[in-house]
């Protein structure tokens, strides 16, 4: 990729997903774009740029926002965040609480609202409560294998055997989902970067490895339209490898990586 053809793209991805692109990832980016370049029979990145440009449906932008991002992720990622999840349903149940609505607002391909469904209805089980679990990501791709709920089997080691032996059925090399969190789970898809169309309040949003690729300003604008989905004390998470600065509006500093909105005393 020439620097011309670099910044062309960059301003692309940039303007669509929030997704900064420092110079340093030339090398990851040409060898993305590359595998779109093959996939498409094209020689170089200029038609590549002119293709995309051309393309109304959107359909390439998606595929190359695919290539660009990064979707690992594993059932029970940062295990403590899972923890507090389960602590919190069951406290904001134990007060009564009659509704919950909780939102993984960068699911990938699904491991990270799984593992959170599983902790929802263990704790909720036979709670008059009515929960429910959004699941969004930018990417379609990844979102259909999140829906699919399938999963090779050594995708699910870090499942807790308590949890895995209730939720997970199969014994061959594919592992699924149980049908008992389905009804629970909604998936959509979703870009940060725009504006949000969901109804608060909202009691938890997990916002995990995603902040990471945006610009300071984007993040700082995207944890502002966050916190004010949140209830009253509801819970922004976010990575351990992510911060948000010592005081981000709407929101109180709990603990690393743990976001409280203010404005009540749960
Ligand atoms: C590294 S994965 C994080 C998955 C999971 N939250 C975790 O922590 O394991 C990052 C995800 O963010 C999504 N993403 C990137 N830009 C986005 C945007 N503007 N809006 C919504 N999702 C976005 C990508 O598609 C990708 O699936």
């Amino acid at each position: 990729v020439d620097s011309a053809s670099f910044h062309a793209l960059r301003g692309i991805v940039h303007r669509h997903s929030g997704i900064h692109l420092a110079a340093t990832k030339m090398a990851l980016v040409t060898a993305r774009v590359g595998r779109r370049l093959r996939a498409l029979g094209l020689s170089d990145v200029r038609r590549y740029l002119e293709y995309l440009e051309a393309d109304e449906t959107g359909a390439e932008l998606s595929e190359l926002l695919d290539a660009i991002t990064t979707h690992f992720t594993s059932f029970f990622r940062e295990p403590d965040h899972f923890t507090l999840l389960e602590a919190e349903a069951r406290r904001l149940a134990a007060a009564g609480q009659r509704r919950l609505r909780v939102w993984s607002a960068a699911c990938a391909t699904g491991e990270e609202p799984w593992s959170m469904a599983m902790c929802l209805h263990r704790a909720l089980e036979g709670v008059d409560i009515d929960w429910r679990l959004l699941a969004t990501d930018l990417s379609r791709s990844a979102l259909a294998v999140a829906e699919a709920g399938r999963y090779e089997r050594e995708r699910t080691a870090p499942i807790p055997p308590a949890l895995a032996a209730r939720y997970v059925r199969g014994d061959g090399e594919v592992r699924v989902v149980d049908e008992a969190l389905r009804r629970y789970v909604v998936f959509g898809q979703l870009n940060l970067v725009e504006p949000l169309p969901l109804k608060g309040p909202l009691d938890v949003v997990f916002c995990r490895n995603v902040l990471i690729y945006f610009d300071a300003a984007t993040r700082q604008d995207v944890v502002a339209r966050i916190a004010r989905l949140l209830a009253p004390g509801g819970l922004l998470v976010v990575s351990h490898a992510e911060s948000l600065g010592s005081r981000p509006p709407g929101l109180e500093y709990v603990r690393p990586s743990v976001y409280r909105a203010v404005g009540a005393d749960r």
